[in-house]
């Protein structure tokens, strides 16, 4: 569905920040994009919709050339939730800043799918509230639900989870099950592997500039295969089960 081959991008010529970076996100698969800080994820991110364009390389969507189409018609296809909501954020009200994605796509029966984005992030009583009226970690659930009304085919979460309390971390999850339901490609960022390991099929990881790991969740993928891939440090719970494993065996 989305291609990535030798995908190469700099914001500065003295520091390549992807370099020859192939994957493919095919139908109906949920992946998870790891890596270090720094790595990348975000700058695939917006390669993806347009937001960002490749240096060298080509992506694909549908089998055809993104170089070859207007970031509208991109867009029709790939909606993307930034990282940082106030970087997504252009309306006075939290209504508004759904409507202006169904409306840039020319989506019609605007005010239901309204209704029905915010539903399902518990937030239709805000609907006519300022974006900046609302908690910091209600304005990441209003991009993700700007996001997810737009209907496409392809979505991807740039960190979704981060700053979300243990309910709204559930809304987040709930969203992206019914997104895999409704066999849409979801990729999502995570800097915390554990916590979103079970939302995934497959795993992405970015480390130094290059695809290190690609992987189905199939086939005893392990979460520490990809803290190895990425370069990361596992987190202390990983180390202890893994010292316990020494001890036993
Ligand atoms: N607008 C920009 N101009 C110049 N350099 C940038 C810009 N955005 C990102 N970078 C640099 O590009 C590299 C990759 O950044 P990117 O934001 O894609 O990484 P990331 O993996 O999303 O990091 P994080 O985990 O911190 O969100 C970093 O070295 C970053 O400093
Ligand atoms: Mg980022």
């Amino acid at each position: 569905m989305l291609t990535f081959e030798n995908v190469s991008f700099s914001y500065r010529p003295d520091h390549t920040v992807l370099n020859q970076v192939t994957f493919d996100l095919p139908a109906g698969s949920c992946t998870l994009l790891a890596g270090r800080n720094g790595s990348g994820k975000s700058t695939v991110v917006q390669l993806s919709n347009g937001l960002l364009r490749p240096t060298f390389g080509e992506i694909r969507l549908r089998s055809k050339a993104t170089s070859a189409m207007a970031m509208h018609e991109i867009v029709r296809d790939v909606a993307v939730m930034l990282q940082h909501p106030g970087d997504q954020i252009t309306e006075r009200t939290v209504g508004r800043e759904i409507k202006v994605g169904l409306d840039a796509l020319g989506l019609d029966r605007t005010e239901a799918r309204i209704t029905a984005a915010l539903q399902l992030v518990d937030l239709t009583h805000r609907a006519s509230d300022h974006p900046y009226d609302l908690e910091p970690s209600q304005r990441k659930l209003v991009t993700l639900a700007a996001t997810v009304a737009m209907q496409t085919s392809v979505v991807m979460l740039d960190e979704p989870l981060v700053g979300l309390g243990p309910a709204e971390i559930r809304i987040v999850e709930r969203v992206v099950q019914r997104m895999r339901q409704e066999g849409r490609v979801v990729l999502f960022v995570a800097h915390d592997i554990l916590q979103t390991w079970h939302l995934a099929d497959r795993v992405i990881v970015l480390h130094q500039g290059r695809v290190t790991l690609d992987r189905t969740m199939t086939g005893g993928l392990t979460p520490s295969a990809v803290f190895d891939a990425g370069g990361l440090p596992p987190p202390a719970s990983v180390r202890a089960a893994a010292s316990l494993a020494t001890l036993t065996s």
